[in-house]
């Protein structure tokens, strides 16, 4: 079996191979850029002997520019601008240079098959979410039904009957009940989407953080029928601290920021035809709906979780009070690609 370290590599390798592959410009025209100079130098073209500070960005860009894929150009050359701009903006010491590339490796080094700090990372500097609302909703302009992944989804989660629950083992907390629709943008129902679902415990734990929970509890895959439905039965989730025990939590502490996520469940729409949808639905009671740490939370996605009281339960085991939540999602036509799992 797989690593997720070696799922990563292989995933890695595969994209960079897809980005150098695209539209191949030909080498003679890419190896003339190469060797050129930034402009005033008083070096021969193709030296990249630096002079000062000032032109070595230019040349590192041009050093850069054999790469065939005219995609690859653009991302690595506006890496490397970006990069240098930000060191010269803060005028970084060589003491934060090292504090950079050491967390760069604490990252790595913490991830692991069941735990993706580099994820997390990225999760608590906005950057997921930049990524997300970049390529859904018009690039950002409207509204979007997508969010974060997260660190916690994992492939292979079990085959549910719609209606059935995803209790795996014993689970005290609030019963919620869950009924969706999956439409596409027309309004139409889309039938035969898998929908994976994930989410916490009552007292903030995945099962894959937590000794008392059974492989696979609260995580389970439904299949929606004609009208685009699929329903379940599970408890109320809790909201929870994310893990601190890597540079992600010393980012945290040393900005006076909580680790907390407002509670959610989490949602992956699987159809042939359609963009893969990742996605979180917010339990609107959160205290914490408006500081999730990883800046998840947009209006469209914070739920309806009715609490009930009172009244005929759904099932003849439950006592109130007991929750349900009715969510519709939109799926846009476009390519179903599962992401790479970020744990085992
Ligand atoms: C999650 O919702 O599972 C999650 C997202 C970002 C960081 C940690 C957890
Ligand atoms: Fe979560």
């Amino acid at each position: 079996m797989q690593s997720i370290a070696e799922i990563y590599a292989i995933d890695c390798k595969k994209i960079l191979g897809e980005i150098a592959m695209g539209e191949a410009a030909p080498r003679a025209a890419a190896a003339a850029v190469q060797l050129s100079r930034p402009q005033g130098s008083s070096r021969p073209a193709g030296s990249s002997i630096i002079d000062n500070e000032a032109e070595l960005t230019d040349i590192v860009v041009a050093a850069m520019a054999g790469a065939p894929s005219p995609r690859m150009r653009e991302v690595m050359e506006a890496l490397v601008r970006h990069l240098h701009a930000f060191a010269r903006e803060v005028k970084l010491t060589e003491a934060e240079y090292d504090l950079g590339i050491a967390t760069l490796n604490r990252i790595g080094q913490a991830t692991h098959d069941s735990h993706n700090e580099g994820i997390l990372f990225a999760d608590i500097l906005g950057f997921s979410t930049l990524c997300c609302l970049l390529n859904n909703g018009n690039a950002g302009a409207t509204e979007t039904a997508a969010a974060l992944l997260g660190p916690f989804w994992r492939m292979h989660s079990p085959r549910t009957e719609n209606g059935g629950s995803i209790l795996r083992s014993p689970t005290p907390g609030p019963a919620l009940f869950v009924n969706c629709r999956v439409l596409d943008p027309t309004g139409a129902p889309i039938e035969g989407v898998e929908m994976d679902i994930w989410h916490a415990s009552p007292v903030g734990y995945y099962e894959n953080q937590d000794p008392q929970q059974a492989d696979m509890n609260l995580r389970g895959k439904f299949l929606t029928d004609a009208q685009g439905r699929f329903s379940f039965r599970s408890v109320k989730p809790a909201g929870y601290p994310v893990p601190t025990d890597g540079p992600a939590g010393d980012v945290l502490r040393a900005q006076n920021r909580h680790p907390y996520r407002p509670a959610h469940v989490h949602f992956l729409g699987y159809r042939e035809g359609f963009k893969t949808l990742v996605t979180q639905v917010f339990v609107d009671d959160d205290e914490r709906l408006d500081s999730d740490a990883v800046f998840g939370v947009t209006e469209h996605l914070v739920g309806d979780y009715r609490l009930h009281e009172s009244g005929t339960p759904p099932a003849p085991d439950v006592t109130a009070p007991w929750y349900t939540l009715d969510y519709t999602f939109v799926m846009e036509p476009g390519e179903a690609k599962l992401p790479t799992p970020p744990i085992k």
